[in-house]
């Protein structure tokens, strides 16, 4: 049982057989029905017009589907589509090297755009709203500004860190839009259609069973099932039903509420090391020993969604249920009686 089950489960890079699985239209695309929706008309008005798609910004927690929905929306709009990622874009020739190999229409796709330098930011303005990009050539006495005109091109951002996006760059986006975590029944229809596509045998229960504890997160579905296809496969007959996919997560030590190992070493150190709040993330990834970053991006998150902690402007607050999730009638500080 790795320690840290949370980060190899939702930040794995895509392995081939993440690609495979990943939709590759609208129409294979399940949940997130507004975001969809939005999109959907967007590409439809764009392709009436004969015109590029908007610049689009996509946020939220990681394996929602960002990456997916970009590569969809250029399958939607018929281009092409260049991939790229905020924290490798160094120097504005990198940028200038990526933008003028695109063709009108294209889609250039910036995953953590909010790793992005503020030099690179700035040059990405002109780019964004007048198709330019001034680049200073040579140093020195030779110095020099060279105006680039590009093509008419659509940006389509990620990132998991919405609040780290600067005003102006987000107003640069014609439409901002954030992914949610996807219900049991949504990621279900997930699991069914990954199953088939990998030739797994799966039953309705089963499928909902792995789905409700994958942290309403796609990504993380996928790897469960291709851990209880193993599991099925050396511990039962090959096929999943709700009381395989149940050993099987439980051996992972997945509970049924989707909280991982990670999940509940957090809870535990809010709750006993720090009298349950509030206390800064910073102190709480050095209590259980995961980077910062991770915790505020993959376990935080869904830990708030799910209503076992709160984010207060002193910092991390276990709730009540969190206390009744450690098994404890919290009493938190004296005379401050928690639940019943
Ligand atoms: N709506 C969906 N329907 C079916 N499968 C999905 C859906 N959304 C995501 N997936 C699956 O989950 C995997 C992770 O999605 P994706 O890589 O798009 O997430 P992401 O939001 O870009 O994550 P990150 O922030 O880590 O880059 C995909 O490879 C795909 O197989
Ligand atoms: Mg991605």
């Amino acid at each position: 049982m790795p320690e840290n089950f949370a980060k190899t489960i939702t930040d794995a890079p895509d392995t081939p057989f993440d690609i495979s699985l990943r939709p590759p239209a609208f129409t294979e695309f399940a949940g997130q029905e507004k975001v969809r929706e939005q999109l959907l008309v967007m590409v439809e008005a764009a392709k009436q017009r004969g015109d590029v798609l908007e610049h689009v910004l996509l946020s939220g927690p990681p394996g929602l589907g960002k990456t997916t929905l970009a590569h969809i929306l250029a399958q939607a709009m018929g281009v092409g589509i260049r991939c790229t990622s905020g924290p490798t874009i160094e120097k504005a020739g990198d940028l200038a090297g990526l933008l003028t190999t695109l063709e009108r229409g294209d889609v250039l796709f910036i995953d953590e755009i909010h790793a992005l330098s503020r030099v690179i930011e700035e040059y990405l303005y002109p780019a964004m709203e007048d198709y330019k990009l001034d680049i200073i050539i040579d140093q020195g006495p030779n110095a020099r500004s060279v105006r680039l005109n590009l093509p008419k091109f659509t940006l389509v951002a990620a990132t998991t860190r919405a609040g780290m996006i600067t005003a102006p760059l987000r107003s640069r986006f014609g439409m901002t839009t954030r992914l949610d975590y996807y219900t049991a029944e949504e990621l279900q229809k997930i699991v069914l259609r990954s199953a088939s596509l990998l030739s797994i045998v799966v039953d309705e229960l089963g499928a909902l069973e792995i789905a409700a504890r994958s942290r309403g997160t796609p990504r993380v579905a996928n790897n469960l099932l291709r851990w209880v296809r193993d599991f099925a496969q050396v511990r039962a007959d090959g096929k999943v039903n709700r009381d395989v996919a149940d050993a099987a997560l439980t051996m992972r030590d997945i509970d049924r509420e989707g909280l991982d190992e990670m999940d509940k070493r957090l809870l535990e150190a809010l709750v006993l090391k720090f009298d349950g709040g509030p206390v800064g993330i910073s102190s709480l990834a050095v209590a259980v020993g995961e980077d910062d970053g991770t915790l505020e991006d993959v376990n935080e998150p869904y830990l708030i969604m799910q209503g076992y902690i709160k984010r207060t402007p002193q910092g991390r607050v276990a709730t009540p249920r969190a206390y009744a999730k450690l098994g404890l009638t919290g009493v938190k500080k004296t005379g401050d009686l928690f639940g019943s």
